[in-house]
């Protein structure tokens, strides 16, 4: 009988709660949001998920600031036009010319998605034919949490969109320290972490293509004290956009931290037409109470489990010939590298660079861009005579495009100028000698999915794709959008996500690699369609060490492409190849300059990486020794089941005489007792560590640690832990 009247008290305090409020919540996340007396709806917690309905109570205690004159709350969704001064997250100038809007709560629902549960909330301005509705997917397993709005209106004349973010979050804490990853070309994911004050730090793109070059889209957020590896909260989030970006981050007035994420909406004052649904990217977030490590072990394990494109399957380890030969190559020099890559023991090659254009061949960088035959005069077969050739000698075969660009010096270009973005009358600014195709234009769009459409259909067997992005949009103007030219950027990307789901839909097997004169676009959306992406093209193993470091933070190894080649070859074959046998292993080298004991290296290490390829795509990483803080760097991945482990150190560019102290391990079962063995060694090399071969517990392991670290220049060990 109790029981009965507690379960009818509990029934009732749930009702009431999801009368006015909404809570989405993961394992260990809960997001509040509330409708007040106004009939608007506010965010009242963000946090560690809270255990217990009666405690939710507190947040019906209204958390409005007051500020002179000013009260207000933390709008969920705030519009431009009410009395929220800070940063907005939609702005809306209607047909009669009014730039103001106020939306009100409507209904909602929460249903379960794959994997996710949808929380769906609308919103409507009562003066307006105005409805925004806003997507919260909670990925309980995982804990993260997926955000997106759609927007739609139902007036006569043009409405315009000044602003149309994805996301806004709000957390009052003591202190926010912001860890950004800028980049360039060759110097991708450069972390620096600041304190932010008063005031806005904005993080954006305006690239149009290759939009992540100077800027990725990833943030972390420290809250109270800086970001650290496994202490500590932090919120770290991300767009899935392969364009423009922003994250606005705005301390207001009251010390409340705002963050803002979306489109990046300069340049972009998008013309909606009536009854259309404006999409907004979706932002990805999660909130750690464990520091950035537990962070990035969700985004890895949530990215494998329900983005990234065939995220359950294998990977192919391959030879590149780019570095190897640069444009100069044909049909005898391939069908050599062929069998190079067949004794190297990769699965396959991937032909770069510079294979097509006949009328204008693709020698060098500054012609044939846009024109997809093989140039006859190097490969007079073509490109099926190279499947062949490579499936003979027992090789899958790849192949590079770049089917966005196109080089003025095409036939491309001559018989359709009006497919290319460029300002009519003005001069015309290039990057790489080359301009972009006018994605927004559906058939420009049929156009780029036929160039994938016919190799496949020549070539059944080509199993991989390289899709390069060498320029971002210069002289932005498109024939196709005419007086809609705000649209531009944003029709852009979508055009793009269109061909790619056209190229999914007919070959949902087909390897990709994004890549983007390096990592010039890396982002959550494109992995959709790629399996993989090219991190930078600086390959030097002691810079890959850094980019990698920043790259892990939310990017799973399997999809981080790490090649092996002469950059830096002050550094010796296997520290080169142990750094990229961390993530997704290629070569992109010539054999002939490598040793016979290099050779065997090589060889040896891919058949290991072959062994260990399930741990070393786990989402368990910890990563134990930052190359930011010292002249070392450790990583350590985990199988599920904590019966087996990985232990990559790297000994950068150490100290004469510099002390190191044990690498204590993490991610371990303190009761296991595990067999420490180094494996990857040169050929007729021993182990020179004391621990190799010997047995200890998962305790000692993590409390103790391991000798591992050297004041050697550039020396690597791959270690690996078996439960005994
Ligand atoms: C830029 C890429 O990052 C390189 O790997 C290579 O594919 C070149 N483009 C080819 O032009």
């Amino acid at each position: 009988m109790r029981r009965t009247l507690l379960a009818a008290v509990l029934l009732i305090a749930a009702c009431a709660y999801g009368k006015n409020e909404i809570s989405i919540e993961t394992s260990h996340i809960q997001l509040v949001l509330q409708v007040k007396d106004d009939g608007r709806l506010y965010q009242t917690y963000l946090g560690e998920r809270i255990e217990g309905i009666d405690d939710l109570s507190v947040f019906n205690m209204p958390r409005l600031r007051r500020s002179h004159t000013l009260t207000r709350g933390f709008e969920a969704y705030p519009v431009v036009g009410t009395e929220d001064f800070f940063e907005q997250a939609l702005e809306i100038t209607h047909a009669d010319g009014n730039p103001t809007s106020v939306l009100k709560y409507v209904s909602h629902e929460q249903k379960p998605g794959e994997g996710f549960t949808e929380t769906i909330i609308q919103l409507r301005d009562d003066v307006y034919p105005l409805s925004v509705t806003l997507h919260y997917a909670a990925y309980a397993n995982e804990d993260i949490i997926r955000q997106w709005s759609e927007i739609k209106h139902d007036e006569k004349g043009k409405v315009y969109l000044g602003r149309y973010y994805s996301s806004m979050l709000y957390l009052e804490e003591r202190a926010y320290y912001l860890t950004e990853f800028a980049s360039d070309w060759a110097r991708e994911m450069q972390m620096s972490s600041q304190q932010l004050q008063y005031g806005k730090k904005i993080i954006d793109s305006r690239l149009g293509a290759r939009a992540t070059m100077f800027a990725q889209p990833f943030f972390e957020v420290g809250l109270d004290s800086p970001a650290s590896e496994e202490e500590g909260r932090v919120l770290m989030g991300t767009l899935g956009w392969t364009g423009n970006f922003r994250f606005t981050f705005e301390v207001d007035n009251n010390g409340a931290l705002r963050i803002v994420s979306g489109i990046n909406p300069d340049a972009s004052r998008y013309l909606l037409p009536r009854g259309q649904v404006f999409r907004t990217p979706d932002f990805y977030f999660t909130l750690s109470s464990q520091g950035v490590g537990e962070g990035s072990r969700r985004f890895q394990r949530w990215a494998l489990r329900h983005q990234l494109h065939m995220g359950a399957e294998d990977r192919m380890t391959l030879l590149n010939n780019w570095e190897n030969t640069y444009f100069d190559f044909n049909e005898e020099k391939l069908t050599n590298l062929f069998g190079e890559a067949k004794s190297l023991g990769v699965d396959l090659f991937l032909l770069d660079d510079g294979w097509f254009g006949n009328k204008y061949p693709r020698s060098n960088d500054k012609a044939g861009l846009g024109d997809w035959e093989a140039t006859r005069e190097k490969l007079p077969n073509g490109v099926p005579a190279l499947v062949k050739a490579a499936n003979e000698r027992g090789v899958e075969f790849g192949i590079w495009i770049e089917p966005e660009m196109v080089n003025p010096k095409s036939e491309l270009a001559e018989q359709h100028p009006d497919w290319i973005i460029r300002l009519p009358e003005r001069d015309t600014y290039y990057q790489r000698n080359q301009l972009v195709l006018d994605l927004t234009n559906p058939k420009v769009q049929d156009y780029v999915f036929s160039i994938v459409d016919r190799l496949m259909q020549e070539n059944p067997r080509l199993k991989f794709f390289k899709w390069d992005c060498n320029s971002p949009i210069t002289n932005i103007y498109s024939a196709y959008e005419k007086e809609q030219q705000g649209n531009l950027y944003v029709d852009f990307v979508r055009g793009l996500y269109n061909v790619l789901q056209r190229i999914q839909a007919k070959y949902p097997q087909l390897y990709m690699m994004m890549c983007s004169g390096g990592g010039g676009r890396s982002d959550f959306e494109g992995l959709r369609y790629f399996s993989e992406f090219w991190l930078s093209d600086n390959t030097d193993p002691v810079e890959r060490l850094f980019i990698q470091w920043g790259y892990s933070q939310f990017m799973p190894s399997k999809a981080m492409c790490a090649h092996v080649t002469n950059w830096n070859s002050r550094a010796s074959v296997k520290f080169r190849v142990d750094v990229a046998f961390s993530c997704k292993l290629g070569f992109d080298i010539g054999l002939k300059g490598l040793s016979e004991q290099e050779l065997h290296y090589c060889q040896h290490a891919i058949a290991e990486y072959n062994r260990l390829k399930p741990l070393i795509f786990s989402p368990n990483l910890y990563r134990l020794y930052s190359p930011y803080e010292g002249p070392h760097c450790v990583m350590q991945r985990v199988s599920d089941d904590q019966a087996h482990a990985l232990l990559m150190a790297y000994d950068i560019h150490p100290r004469y005489g510099e002390r190191v102290v044990p690498v204590r391990l993490r991610g371990l079962n303190a009761q296991m007792r595990y067999r420490v063995r180094e494996i990857c060694l040169m050929e007729g090399q021993k182990s020179r560590l004391a621990c190799n071969d010997k047995v200890y517990s998962g305790d000692y392991l993590m409390k103790a640690g391991l000798a591992i670290l050297s004041a050697s220049d550039m020396t690597s060990h791959i270690i690996e832990l078996t439960r005994e």
